[in-house]
């Protein structure tokens, strides 16, 4: 593996860490805003992109480097409405989808072939992630100000099912609510 790609994918394995982080701190936001339902959404989320901070982190192991992880930034993430947490996370993964486009690019550059082919995982990942983000805010937008639909919409983030091995909110059993 290159400096070059070694380097990217390294950033790569901070970068989805710090996303994890970022949805922890959404799971928080939804707590306080009383959505119970999206706070366990987030929680999942979180622990989705610790998975993907360890799949790469594993990757570079088997390519015979190591991974050398960074601070991660507090996050002050405020939100008044349900809405507005969704917003920032399709803003994150935008950001995040255009990371992964440019790792694949300097994989390709490079003629990283082993490279190109995990990076084509993440590229296709990406597409979901965006378009599950979008999806739920379109639902949010459509409820308004409706409590009866918030709390609908609450319910059925409530079911999205967890991580194996992970936690659940407040410690119980993953996808318990
Ligand atoms: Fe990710
Ligand atoms: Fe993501």
């Amino acid at each position: 593996m290159s400096a070059r790609v070694y380097e990217a994918i390294n950033d790569q394995v901070n970068n989805e860490l710090s996303a994890s982080h970022s949805y922890l701190a959404m799971s928080g936001v939804c707590e306080e805003l009383n959505f119970p339902g999206a706070a366990h959404w987030f929680r999942v989320q979180s622990e989705e992109e610790r998975a993907h901070a360890l799949r790469l982190f594993d990757f570079v192991h088997a390519r015979n480097h190591v991974v050398s992880l960074r601070k991660i930034q507090n996050e002050t993430t405020r939100a008044t409405a349900l809405v507005e947490v969704f917003r920032a996370s399709l803003a994150q993964e935008e950001q995040v989808s255009q990371q992964i486009d440019a790792l694949y690019d300097l994989a390709m550059q490079e003629k990283d072939f082993a490279a190109v082919v995990e990076m084509q995982w993440f590229v296709t990942e990406q597409v979901e992630e965006e378009k599950s983000a979008r999806d739920i805010i379109a639902k949010l937008e459509m409820a308004g100000n409706d409590a009866r639909a918030l709390l609908e919409i609450d319910r059925e983030l409530g079911a999205r099912a967890g991580m194996p091995g992970g936690a659940g909110p407040r410690g119980g059993p993953p996808a318990a609510r």
